[in-house]
């Protein structure tokens, strides 16, 4: 089964490219609504003509999410425009590839600003709506907050109090018909690996796989009200053997990122 997203009103941040624009397209391919949001106005162009195609209502917005002072009012905004909101993926986030030698906490805090503050400050503004609907929020992080990538540290924490929060959030909301999902990609081929400001990426031993890969498991997640979502699925497995002996797992990768000259 897969969840029915006919006439369903859904707001994906980071829309724009990469993840974000697979999610949209395949909301909107299967009849819903959808907004998106981002800072590239031509990236947004020409993600929003597929998006209405299948359906004309859909919308963009121009928005810099990590300016949080300006999130209330674009909550505002795409709720108002959008006619309300059944689903929020907060998708929108960047990578920070640094050793924790070379991080600064200025680089620290702003990740942490795009990648935690940003999303929690948009569901806190949108939960009304959400929970009057029967929404869903549906949280992007990462395998990076389950098994301590290297040179990530900055990253990987901002997914970890993604994780986290999404976790107390699921179980305050329990008298509420609202569905929190985690959803923790590995390697999914997208730009996030040649943005600039990062240090290369140690992902060769991982298949990267196309956006499209993310579509169905978001969807049956919100068909039967899994929590956390793993895509591809056996990083799942992976994860479990690390929470079975962190110590091990940490040795473990220690000499991975020696063994790619890290
Ligand atoms: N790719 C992977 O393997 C992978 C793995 C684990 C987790 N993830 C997570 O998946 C999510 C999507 O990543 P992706 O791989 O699709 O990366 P991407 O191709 O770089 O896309 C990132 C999206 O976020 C938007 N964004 C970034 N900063 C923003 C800001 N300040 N304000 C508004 N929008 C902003 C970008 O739009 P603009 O540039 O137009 O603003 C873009 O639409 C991220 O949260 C990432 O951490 C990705």
């Amino acid at each position: 089964m897969s969840w029915n997203a006919e006439g369903k009103h859904v707001l994906v941040t980071g829309g724009s490219a990469g993840i974000g624009a697979a999610l949209a397209e395949g909301f909107a391919a299967r009849g819903a609504v959808v907004g998106i949001c981002g800072r590239r106005e031509d990236k947004l162009g020409d993600v929003l003509a597929r998006l209405q195609a299948h359906t004309p209502e859909s919308r963009s917005w121009r928005v810099d999410l990590a300016d949080l002072d300006g999130i209330d009012d674009f909550a505002a905004q795409a709720n108002e425009e959008l006619g309300g909101i059944d689903v929020l993926v907060n998708n929108a986030g960047i990578p920070k590839r640094r050793t924790v030698q070379a991080l600064t906490p200025e680089v620290v805090e702003s990740t942490m600003a795009i990648n935690y503050y940003s999303p929690i400050r948009l569901t806190l503004a949108l939960l009304p709506t959400l929970i009057e609907r029967d929404g869903h929020i549906v949280n992007i992080s990462s395998i990076a907050a389950r098994l301590g990538p290297p040179g990530e540290a900055a990253y990987a924490a901002t997914k970890a109090a993604l994780t986290a929060w999404s976790e107390s959030m699921a179980v305050d909301l329990r008298d509420t018909n609202v569905g929190v999902h985690v959803v923790n990609p590995a390697v999914i081929d997208t730009e996030l690996f040649q943005l600039p400001d990062n240090d290369p990426a140690m992902i060769e031993d991982v298949e990267a796989l196309p956006t499209d890969a993310m579509v169905e498991p978001v969807l049956r997640a919100l068909d039967d009200g899994t929590f956390e979502v793993y895509v591809p699925e056996h990083f799942a497995q992976i994860t479990q053997g690390k929470f079975n002996d962190p110590t091990a797992w940490i040795e473990g990768t220690k000499a991975y990122a020696r063994s790619q000259n890290r």
